[in-house]
């Protein structure tokens, strides 16, 4: 019996990790929220502990009690311009929730699976394999950049997942890049997309059978994943719209400089993929493959 603990259980990429388990057997999950969850299982034995991430002592007390073999975390605050603002909270979830739980893993012998991002590089330059040095342009990434150092120096085994624009179902925290143009072209109301911002959209079912493979092996170190397609954001929510029946005129192009947003961008940043595909066995999808994956999984909830 595997037993998993995933910090943030109501978060965008911790549903599709718990998607993924939810119907194994020899799995006992133990999800740990601010939020009032409800899951129903089909297989694995859930847990549901309701414990916001300021509450550190909390979140021992919990994990001492269940025993994980692995820790998923996947608490950050990821809104990027606010953490221009907000710059105690994106220290606290981005650093310091993250540096706790690496100590925790440390004195148990747990395996911590943590998630960063491409935005710990400057996007002159991508997209980025493990082996190139992080140069954060915003505090989204110089904090994501501390979290990663943070956990490293506790000596724990951990997996850091670099990852970049993932998109999926699931997740109540805030809208992402696809749901906000599904969202916006369905009602008529017209989008600028940036022609200058380039990454590597990631379908969050790929990256929870990754989580999944690591956590299995115990596979520690830094691992980049990110979809086989490289493309603007333009470019992705024009694709978005033709998954989704939707107008694509509705879609104006503009450049960075002219969507004014409060944090600097790392313009060419994305992912190379090829370490954790080989390691893995397996390749991660492009934006129509992916998107088709999640118009599926909405189609099917809604019957
Ligand atoms: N989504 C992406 O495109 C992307 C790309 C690169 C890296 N990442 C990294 O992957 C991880 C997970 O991303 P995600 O998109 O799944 O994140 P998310 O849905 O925005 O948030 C994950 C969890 O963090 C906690 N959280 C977020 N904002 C909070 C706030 N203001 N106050 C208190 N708690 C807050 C919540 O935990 P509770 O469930 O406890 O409420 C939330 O469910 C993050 O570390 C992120 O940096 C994500």
């Amino acid at each position: 019996m595997q037993r998993i603990a995933i910090a943030g259980a109501g978060g965008k990429i911790a549903s599709a990790v718990i998607e993924h388990y939810r119907q194994q057997s020899r799995i006992a999950l133990l999800l740990v929220s601010s939020k009032e969850l409800s899951v129903q299982t089909e297989g694995a034995l859930v847990e549901i502990a309701h414990i916001p991430p300021q509450d550190f002592d909390g979140y021992k007390t919990a994990l001492k009690e269940f025993k994980p073999n692995a820790i998923i975390n996947t608490i950050g605050y990821t809104d990027v311009d606010g953490c221009e603002t907000d710059r105690a909270l994106a220290q606290m979830l981005n650093v310091r929730f993250p540096e706790m739980l690496a100590r925790v893993a440390r004195t148990f012998d747990i395996h911590l699976v943590h998630y960063s991002t491409d935005y710990v590089f400057d996007g002159s330059a991508g997209p980025y394999d493990e082996t190139q040095i992080p140069n954060p342009i915003n505090y989204y990434g110089k904090t994501k950049l501390a979290g990663e150092n943070a956990i490293r120096s506790t000596g724990c085994a951990a997996t850091i997942i670099r990852t970049n624009v993932v998109y999926g179902f699931g997740g109540t925290s805030k809208s992402d890049f696809v749901e906000w143009v599904i969202r916006s072209v369905t009602a008529n109301i017209p989008i600028r997309a940036a022609v200058d911002q380039f990454s590597n959209p990631t379908y969050s079912g790929d990256l929870a059978l990754a989580t999944a493979k690591f956590v299995e092996r115990r596979r520690s170190g830094l691992y980049h994943i990110g979809g086989a397609d490289y493309c603007s954001r333009y470019d992705f929510a024009r694709a978005i719209a033709r998954a989704f029946d939707l107008r694509p005129d509705l879609i104006e192009p503009v450049t960075t400089q002219q969507l004014e947003q409060k944090a600097p961008r790392p313009l060419r940043a994305g992912l190379i993929s090829l370490l954790a595909e080989a390691e893995l066995g397996f390749r991660f999808s492009g934006i129509d493959e992916g998107l088709i994956a999640y118009r599926r999984t909405i189609e099917s909830s809604l019957r």
